[in-house]
């Protein structure tokens, strides 16, 4: 198949590109590169060292003999350039990654909240219009997020993106098939929100094939292909915008920081190894929708846990120091989290487990890399209201109390 992959040069991306370059699809990389864009704007760098994209690609070809193209396009901003790129092109697959994808910086300030719903907005809706326009009958594959369910606790298991409800008529109840209310959480998670929307229209409207991937948050750094070559290494991100909750932990615990659980840690999180995250990329592409058919939604994880027990799992595999610090979210303290995903697990995922890859994430990519990491960049300081941001606590070392006595 011919593969696009807008997004190829992030962290879901590279791991993708590379794994479906193996499987001797031909793909195209397209991105803006806004991502390193923003690690430059924030004053951070991915705590393993991370070649130009162009350079990522030269190596894959000496490594693997496959040619990855890489196109540099701004999906939100350059719609007629994604347009005759499309046109000329004509991906029999898309998979769309690119978006602003931190919810702490989607909130970070009124700037990040405006960037973040017009670069992934209209990114997404550039896509189907130029989609339709072109007439191209490419399998569209999303990455979306399980935050677009909210975390509150109802106490019924998550669907994959579809409830059945009883409608009260005056000729009595009426069965239907609703997309799951969707509740998120951030100014990030509320575009995701958005696209949904986008996806059900333009499916039902035109008979776009699509495919939503409901993903839980990624831990991990390597897949098989990343570890073929140094210089094909993921990007990992630390810091207090982009780092995941599980990484924050590890590189923490490798520089001998406290794990910063925010609020009781009662929060529950879905999550995924990045592995298994790249194989559910490629069992959706082997398995699409026809044209006509509602969007198909996947639950993208594969295990729950609250955020306090995984630190502790930490702790006690590192000796490190777990601290509570105030809660830079809105959100509620505790939460139950029952997910369904057996659609995957019918496809044929083998989850990787946390028992299984924690300890090998601790010693290979956190200690080694250990020396690149800014301590300064470690804490979460973005708040969802100014109230929380006044409570921010900025420096969960207590350096700047011991430097003032
Ligand atoms: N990482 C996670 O834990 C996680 C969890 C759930 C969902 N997701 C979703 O998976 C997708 C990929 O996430 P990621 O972690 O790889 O993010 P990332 O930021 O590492 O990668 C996104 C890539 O998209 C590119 N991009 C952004 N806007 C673009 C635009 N307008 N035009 C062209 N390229 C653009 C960026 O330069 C970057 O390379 C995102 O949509 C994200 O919401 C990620």
């Amino acid at each position: 198949m011919k593969i696009a992959i807008l997004g190829g040069d992030g962290f879901v991306g590279w791991p993708t590109t590379l794994h479906l370059s193996a499987q001797g699809h031909e793909v195209h990389v397209v991105d803006n590169l806004s991502r390193r864009w923003i690690d430059t704007e924030l004053g951070v760098q991915s705590l393993t060292p991370m070649d130009s994209i162009q350079e990522r690609c030269r190596i894959w070809r000496e490594t693997s003999g496959r040619t990855i193209h890489f196109h540099l396009l701004d999906l939100a901003e350059e719609y007629e350039r994604l347009k005759a790129w499309l046109a000329q092109e004509r991906p029999d697959a898309i998979v769309h990654l690119a978006e602003q994808r931190a919810a702490p910086y989607s909130m970070k300030t009124d700037r990040h909240k405006v960037y973040t719903v017009r670069n992934n907005t209209n990114g997404t809706h550039n896509l189907l219009a130029a989609m339709v326009e072109t007439g191209i009958d490419a399998h569209l594959v999303h990455l979306g997020t399980m935050g677009v369910y909210g975390y509150s606790s109802v106490g019924a298991p998550i669907p994959e993106g579809y409830l059945d409800v009883s409608i009260e008529t005056p000729t009595g109840p009426k069965e239907q098939e609703i997309l799951y209310p969707t509740r998120p959480g951030s100014v990030y998670h509320m575009t995701k929100s958005l696209d949904q929307i986008l996806f059900q229209f333009y499916a039902q409207n035109d008979g776009l094939r699509i495919t939503d991937l409901h993903q839980g948050i990624v831990w991990g750094t390597h897949t098989t292909e990343t570890r073929l070559h140094e210089q094909l290494v993921n990007r990992f991100d630390y810091d207090g915008d982009y780092g995941t909750v599980l990484n924050r932990f590890l590189i923490q615990a490798a520089i001998g920081y406290p794990l910063t659980v925010h609020g009781t840690g009662g929060q529950t999180r879905a999550f995924i190894h990045i592995q298994d995250s790249v194989r559910c990329i490629e069992l959706a592409l082997g398995d699409a929708p026809k044209a006509g058919d509602r969007v198909r939604i996947f639950n993208q994880m594969t295990e729950t846990h609250r955020v306090r027990d995984l630190a502790e799992m930490v702790a006690k595999l590192t000796e490190a120091h777990v601290a509570y610090l105030p809660n830079p979210r809105k959100e509620a303290a505790e939460n139950e989290l029952v997910v369904k995903n057996e659609q995957f697990l019918e496809l044929g995922l083998e989850p990787t487990t946390l028992a299984e890859g924690l300890l090998e994430e601790v010693v290979e990519v956190a200690r080694r890399f250990a020396h690149r990491i800014d301590r300064s960049r470690v804490p979460a300081v973005s708040a969802w209201t100014r109230e929380l941001g006044a409570k921010v606590d900025r420096d969960p070392e207590g350096k700047a109390l011991r430097s003032a006595s």
